[in-house]
């Protein structure tokens, strides 16, 4: 079968999602595709390596990010004709669930969600925001400012090959979560494991659940039961 993927920039559900594409490359065609803040989180989280092994996996797997397919999003068109099987998105952001629910189609996974409604491609997705309420989530690395004792030969900031790390700052637009610095700091400044709890708004947890409401979308809550959707 060809899959077309598109991940969108929420760190939840991220590592489940790319567990499930991971698998169903063993024997699917994957087409990825990466919303802007979905390669920034993407970086941020570590996880570029494993997309790209993905990739790699078969000779007609691809990553396709927003930035090579500006502003007319042609890919977009091409979906109908190129014969998808699903489209799958997941994770699925508050902002593109928001913009899919209204119709609005101005990025790229937009834009492909709009175009598998009009070509009748069986879409799923996977929103991140489920239920209004408090969520637990694991967050990228960073370095606590009480604890850092700005060390003159920081052993992180000598390991990252990003050049990442001026203690006791990590440069987001920099790290690519490669972990490599994870237990350098023998103060216990650097924290590459974090999880925190977030509160899901009202608004975003309904307009997952309208997601439902909408023809062609088969909403998913959990990365894994995209297995039992696709036939
Ligand atoms: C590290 C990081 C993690 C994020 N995780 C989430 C998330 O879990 N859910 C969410 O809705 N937005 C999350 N965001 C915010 C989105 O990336 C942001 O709203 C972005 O504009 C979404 O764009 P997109 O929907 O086009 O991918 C996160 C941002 C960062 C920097």
């Amino acid at each position: 079968m060809k899959i077309m993927w598109a991940i969108t920039g929420a760190g939840h559900l991220l590592k489940e999602s790319i567990e499930v594409m991971e698998e169903l490359s063993q024997k699917h065609t994957i087409t990825i595709i990466l919303s802007n803040a979905g390669l920034e989180v993407i970086q941020k989280y570590g996880y570029l390596n494993k997309l790209q092994e993905i990739k790699e996996k078969n000779n007609e797997n691809n990553i396709i990010t927003e930035e090579e397919e500006k502003y007319s999003y042609p890919l977009s068109g091409k979906i109908t004709h190129e014969k998808y099987d699903y489209i799958i998105v997941s994770p699925t952001t508050a902002n593109t669930t928001a913009k899919i629910v209204h119709g609005i189609a101005d990025t790229l996974v937009t834009n492909v969600v709009a175009q598998s409604g009009k070509g009748q491609i069986p879409l799923i997705v996977v929103p991140v925001d489920q239920k209004e309420g408090i969520i637990t989530t694991t967050i990228p690395p960073y370095i606590k400012k009480d604890l850092c004792k700005r060390c003159p030969f920081c052993k992180a900031k000598v390991i990252c090959p990003q050049k990442a790390i001026n203690p006791p700052y990590i440069d987001s637009t920099k790290c690519i979560g490669c972990m490599k610095c994870h237990d350098c700091c023998i103060y216990d400044a650097l924290i590459t494991d974090e999880k925190i709890e977030l509160y899901i708004r009202k608004i975003d947890a309904e307009n997952s659940r309208k997601l439902e409401k909408i023809e062609n979308i088969k909403t998913v809550f959990n990365p894994k039961d995209i297995m039992e959707k696709i036939i």
